[in-house]
């Protein structure tokens, strides 16, 4: 396959940041980026370019505003899209869901008009497990029936997928492929990058990292009454290098033509379910540290157990899971560490 450009939206956030690097280390990929540092900070290009000794091209821009967006396609040639630009904080999106559904929809709606302008055919589109609010049957495949959602967060996926799949009937030549991830966590081995969440995170890991590291007081875990286990509820958690490399190869199967159907979605989780208790475990034995946390209430809208089968992006892709919950926490925390020490 001859040398070909990605543009990859949410270039310096958490998970974008990543799948640049992977995309980088297989040397079939130039990178443009584009974003706007809503939830992400500039630093992580710099970061990108220490780890993989290469510098990518960038825009500052919102992909809300069409004409801004419309500049990238009219000055580059893209060969395919990975879009993970978006909000994606599940309580925030039930305070303020207009901001939500804007922002969300907005830029998918803009992504695809201007890849239909400019003839760009190859879209990989971040989607969620959330998309299955609380399910019945585990583990969770990609033939599980959509329910209502739980959140406006949760909904801006489904309705994304919806898009896709209507854009991709009228559009036989274009391709999508729709990613539903399970809990992203853990950093890159280099320690260099990672999650930057401004102000207090409400995920489990930073949350984990940041009351060892001394940020936060203690760690609430949120319900030990649940039918489960240890009473905690269970989670797929995955590390995001091995969500990085699924993108990779997702893109490779676009745009080397090896899909059946113009859209699918897959399915991106460990498979593995895991405890709040045993992710506290892991961080504690991987550490060496003691973590200070007590046993609260339950948190509103929290799913009891969810974890995923994810044999169809194994079989069709050729992913494979390769980091475990140990390693998922080493490297969470050296990141915790390395961005403490660097004022990050
Ligand atoms: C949710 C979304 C997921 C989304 C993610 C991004 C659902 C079903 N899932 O994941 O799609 O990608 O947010 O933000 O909507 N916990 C504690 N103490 C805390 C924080 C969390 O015990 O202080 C527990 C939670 O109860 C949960 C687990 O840790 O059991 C993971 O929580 P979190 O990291 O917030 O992710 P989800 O809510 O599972």
């Amino acid at each position: 396959m001859a040398k070909q450009t990605v543009l990859v939206t949410g270039g310096a956030g958490y998970i974008g940041s990543h799948t640049i690097v992977e995309l980088l280390a297989n040397n079939n990929y130039d990178v443009i980026s584009a974003d706007c540092f809503f939830n992400s900070s500039p630093k992580a290009y710099t970061q990108i370019e220490q780890i993989t000794g290469k510098k990518i091209k960038s825009y500052n821009i919102d992909l809300c505003d069409e004409k801004a967006f419309d500049k990238i396609f009219a000055e580059n040639k893209i060969d395919g899209v990975i879009h993970f630009a978006a909000f994606k904080a599940v309580g925030e999106s039930v305070e303020h869901p207009l901001k939500y559904y804007h922002n969300n929809i907005a830029s998918l709606v803009n992504l695809l008009s201007l890849c239909e302008k400019h003839k760009v055919q190859n879209v990989i589109f971040s989607s969620s497990c959330s998309v299955y609010g609380n399910v019945q049957k585990l583990p969770v495949d990609e033939n599980t029936p959509m329910p209502k959602a739980e959140s406006p967060y949760a909904y801006t996926k489904q309705i994304g997928e919806s898009m896709l799949e209507d854009f991709c009937k009228q559009h036989t030549t274009f391709n999508a492929i729709a990613l539903r991830y399970f809990n992203p966590v853990g950093s890159h081995i280099s320690a260099k990058i990672g999650e930057w969440p401004l102000g207090k995170p409400n995920n489990l890991v930073p949350l984990i990292t940041g009351t060892a590291i001394g940020k936060y007081p203690q760690l609430t875990v949120l319900g030990g009454d649940y039918p489960t286990r240890d009473g905690t509820c269970i989670r797929d958690y995955i590390h995001v290098t091995d969500i990085a490399t699924a993108h990779v190869l997702a893109l490779n199967y676009l745009l080397e033509h090896k899909n059946k159907s113009n859209y699918d979605v897959y399915n991106l989780g460990s498979g593995n379910g895991v405890s709040v208790l045993e992710a506290i475990a892991a961080f504690e034995k991987v550490s060496g540290k003691k973590l200070n946390y007590k046993i609260g209430d339950r948190r509103p809208g929290d799913v009891i157990a969810v974890y995923s089968d994810s044999s169809k992006v194994q079989n069709t892709l050729g992913w494979k899971c390769e980091h475990d919950i140990d390693s998922m926490m080493k490297t969470a925390w050296e990141w915790e560490v390395y961005r403490t020490q660097n004022n990050f």
